[in-house]
C-alpha cells in the first residue's frame, strides 16, 4: 500500500485535481486514501478493468444508495451523509432487478424516442439564446447550460416544462448529497426536503400517466421483461428519478465545460464555425478533458488485484474518469485539448461495460445540437473579462464551473 499522503479533499485538489492524478498515475496508481477511506483508481488500463469486472466490483453495491456511501466513505460520517432510506435507483440494483431497470431505460432512451426528441432539442436551444443574444453578454451556466437538459427531460418525461428550474433544484440537491464532501449547515435538512418532493412529485406523476397509453409511463407499462413480470409503479418512479438525477447535471457539466473549452481558446471557435462537422469529436474531446464526472465508486464484495495491489473484500473504491482520460499511455499529449485527436472517443467519461450510461445518446445528441444552432447564431464567443472567478463547484463527484460569463457577437 503506498506510503504517499495527498489529501483529496484539500481546496486545492478539488478545485483542481489534475496535478494530484498525474502523481498518482506515476507513483502509485492505485491508492489508498485514509482522508476518504477508499482507493483511488487512476489509470486508463485499471479504471477499465475495475468497470469491465463486474463480479468482484459492484456499482453503488446492493445496499440503498446513501447505506453504501456511508458505508464507502466512513472517516467523517457527515462528509457522505446518509440519505433518507433506500432510493431504488439502477446504479444500487443488482441481478434481475437490475436487468429489468436496464431493460426499461434502454426503452425510455431508444433511438426511436431520441429521433422524436430531437426537434424539441432544437427548439429548446433556440428559445434559450434567443433570450440573451442581443444583450452581448451571458451568464451560461445559468442561461443555457442547466436549461437544455432540464428543458429536455421535461419533455420526455411529461413534466410541465415552465417548472424547470424546479427540476433542476431537485437534481442538483441529489448531487450535493453524493459530492463526497462536507455540506454546509443546514444544507443537509434541505436536501432530506427536496428528496422527499421529487418522490411525492414522481408518483404522482406515475399515477397520473398510469391509464394513458400515449404517455411516458404508459408506454414503458408495455415493455416485457424476460421474467414476464409487468412493470410496477415503483419501478417506474424509480426509472424517472434514475432519468432526472442522471441526465441534469451531467449534460449541464458537459455543455458548461465544453463551452469553456472553447471560449478560453484563440481560433477553436472560428475553426468549429468553418468545420460543423468537428462538433461530435469536439464533444467527445470535451468529455475526456474535462469530464462531467470526475469518477464514480465501486464496493468490492471480492480480494482482487489491480494493477498489482490488492483490493480487499469491503473495501470502496473511486474509478478516476478525470484522471483515467488524461493517462499518457492511452492519450498522447493528454493535457492539451485536440478536436481532431483521433481516439477522443475512447474517454471513459460514461462508464464501460454492463453499466455504461444508458443516457450517453442523449447526452450527445444535446450536446451535438447545442454547439451547431450556437455556432451557426454566434460569430464570436469570448470568456468575460473580469466576471469570472473560474471556481468550480465543490465536488469530488461532479465538475463543471459554478459560473461561466461570456461575451457573445450574434452572427
Ligand atoms: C454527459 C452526460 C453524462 C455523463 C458524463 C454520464 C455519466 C454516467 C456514468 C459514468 C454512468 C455509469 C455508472 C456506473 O458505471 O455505475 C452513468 C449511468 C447512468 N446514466 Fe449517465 N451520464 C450522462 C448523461 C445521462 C443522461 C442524459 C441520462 C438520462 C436522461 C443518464 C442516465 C443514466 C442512468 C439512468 C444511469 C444508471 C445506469 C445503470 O446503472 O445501469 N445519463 N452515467
Amino acid at each position: 500500500m503506498s506510503q504517499i499522503s495527498y489529501n483529496p479533499v484539500d481546496d486545492e485538489n478539488v478545485e483542481c485535481p489534475y496535478p494530484l492524478f498525474a502523481a498518482l498515475r506515476r507513483e502509485a496508481p492505485v491508492h489508498y486514501s485514509p482522508e476518504l477511506g477508499y482507493y483511488l483508481v487512476t489509470r486508463y488500463e485499471d479504471c477499465v478493468a475495475v468497470m469491465l469486472n463486474t463480479d468482484a466490483f459492484k456499482g453503488f453495491g446492493p445496499a440503498p444508495i446513501g447505506l453504501e456511501l456511508a458505508e464507502v466513505c466512513p472517516a467523517d460520517p457527515r462528509r457522505l451523509h446518509r440519505p433518507q432510506q433506500g432510493l431504488g435507483l439502477a446504479m444500487s440494483k443488482e441481478g434481475a432487478a437490475y436487468r429489468r431497470s436496464r431493460r426499461l431505460f434502454n426503452a425510455a432512451l431508444s433511438p426511436e424516442v431520441l429521433a422524436a426528441l430531437e426537434p424539441d432539442i432544437r427548439r429548446i436551444v433556440g428559445d434559450l439564446i434567443d433570450q440573451w443574444i442581443d444583450a452581448g453578454t451571458v451568464e451560461f451556466i445559468d442561461r443555457f447550460a442547466s436549461a437544455v437538459p432540464a428543458r429536455v427531460i421535461a419533455v420526455m418525461l411529461g413534466y410541465p416544462e415552465a417548472d424547470w428550474q424546479t427540476y433542476r433544484r431537485w437534481a442538483d440537491s441529489f448531487i450535493d448529497a453524493i459530492s463526497g464532501l462536507v455540506l454546509p449547515d443546514g444544507r443537509e435538512q434541505e436536501v432530506m426536503a427536496e428528496r422527499a418532493a421529487t418522490l411525492a412529485f414522481q408518483q404522482e406523476r406515475v399515477a397520473e400517466q398510469w391509464e394513458d397509453p400515449e404517455s411516458f409511463v404508459g408506454r414503458l407499462r408495455r415493455i416485457r421483461h424476460h421474467d414476464d413480470v409487468p412493470s410496477t409503479r415503483e419501478e417506474l418512479a424509480s426509472l424517472s428519478l434514475s432519468l432526472l438525477t442522471g441526465g441534469l447535471d451531467t449534460t449541464t457539466n458537459l455543455l458548461g465545460n465544453a463551452m469553456y473549452e472553447l471560449a478560453s481558446r484563440p481560433g477553436h471557435w472560428q475553426r468549429l464555425r468553418r468545420t460543423p462537422a468537428l462538433i461530435p469529436n469536439m464533444i467527445e474531446e470535451a468529455l475526456r478533458h474535462e469530464p462531467p464526472t470526475t469518477g464514480l465508486y465501486r464496493s468490492c464484495v471480492a480480494d482482487t488485484e489491480v494493477g498489482g495491489t490488492l483490493i480487499p473484500r469491503g473495501a470502496g473504491l473511486m474509478v478516476c474518469f478525470a484522471s483515467g482520460n488524461r493517462d499518457e499511455a492511452q492519450f498522447p499529449e493528454p493535457e492539451s485539448f485536440d478536436m481532431e485527436r483521433d481516439n477522443a472517443r475512447a474517454n471513459i467519461s460514461f462508464g464501460k461495460g454492463m453499466r455504461f450510461c444508458p443516457g450517453a445518446p442523449l447526452a450527445r445528441l444535446e450536446g451535438r445540437i447545442a454547439f451547431e444552432e450556437l455556432t451557426r447564431r454566434l460569430a464570436d464567443v469570448r470568456l468575460s473579462p473580469s466576471r469570472n472567478d473560474f471556481r468550480h463547484i465543490p465536488s469530488l463527484l461532479f465538475r463543471r464551473l459554478q459560473r461561466l460569463w461570456l461575451d457573445v457577437d450574434a452572427a
